[in-house]
């Protein structure tokens, strides 16, 4: 059986499949762009284009664990943070739990569980985050919630921690949070769980092991 990726061409997405790739973690890449599928047949990954907005159901397929990691990004409006990271991610939830997917792995977000307590301007998108985590919280499926700092683009370290308390900082490299997926998506053990996720001191596999 094979994970589907949904959000497989964003910046962690692409991390995660070329580890998963690495590693012979099968893997199918969901991806809303057909042109984007030569960048995974270099990794050897297989691909499924559908996007979040229409009916996606055919690309769960085959598939026993989903991992999330799409979002509309900082450069689109309110509209898209409705229908992509409300929208996308509770009808993946739906859907998972309708087509038989075991586990469910949602990168949300550090502080989703307090989205009014967030700038103003990050409200609608924090809301969106909550409102997923509640909704696979309360499904019947197997659930992983990653809740990561402020993303960067710091090469990996492979070190993270989950306690806010241990470091002065607010951030996660991509990179480490694509090793923190392989991890969990590996680790059938791990579920019902939520993890905040900052860069740490402590290893990865240390960590979900
Ligand atoms: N930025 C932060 O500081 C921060 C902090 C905590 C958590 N997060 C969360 O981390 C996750 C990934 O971050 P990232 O930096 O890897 O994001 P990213 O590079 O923007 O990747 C997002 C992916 O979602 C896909 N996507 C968007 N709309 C879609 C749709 N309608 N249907 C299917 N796929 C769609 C995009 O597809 P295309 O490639 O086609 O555009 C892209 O591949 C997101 O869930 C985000 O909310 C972010």
């Amino acid at each position: 059986m094979k994970t589907l990726i949904i959000g497989a061409h964003g910046q962690i997405g692409y991390q995660f499949c070329t580890l998963a790739a690495a590693a012979d973690f099968p893997i199918r890449a969901m991806i809303r762009d057909a042109g984007q599928s030569e960048d995974f047949e270099k990794i050897g990954v297989e691909t499924v284009v559908a996007d979040l907005e229409q009916d996606f159901s055919a690309a769960f397929e085959g598939c026993d664990q989903v991992v999330f990691t799409a979002g509309s990004g900082p450069n689109t409006g309110p509209d898209k943070t409705l229908l992509v990271d409300l929208y996308g991610a509770v009808r993946s939830i739906e859907l998972s739990e309708e087509l038989g997917i075991g586990r469910f792995i949602m990168v949300s977000a550090m502080r989703a569980e307090q989205p009014m307590q967030a700038p103003e301007k990050l409200r609608p998108y924090m809301a969106a985050k909550y409102a997923a985590d509640v909704l696979l919280r309360r499904s019947r499926l197997e659930y992983v919630i990653l809740k990561p700092g402020r993303l960067t683009d710091e090469p990996p370290t492979g070190r993270i921690t989950t306690d806010p308390e241990a470091v002065a900082h607010n951030t996660i490299s991509r990179g480490n949070v694509a090793q923190v997926l392989l991890a969990v998506a590996t680790n059938r053990a791990l579920r019902h769980r939520e993890h905040l996720l900052l860069d740490g001191g402590e290893p990865v596999e240390t960590v979900f092991s």
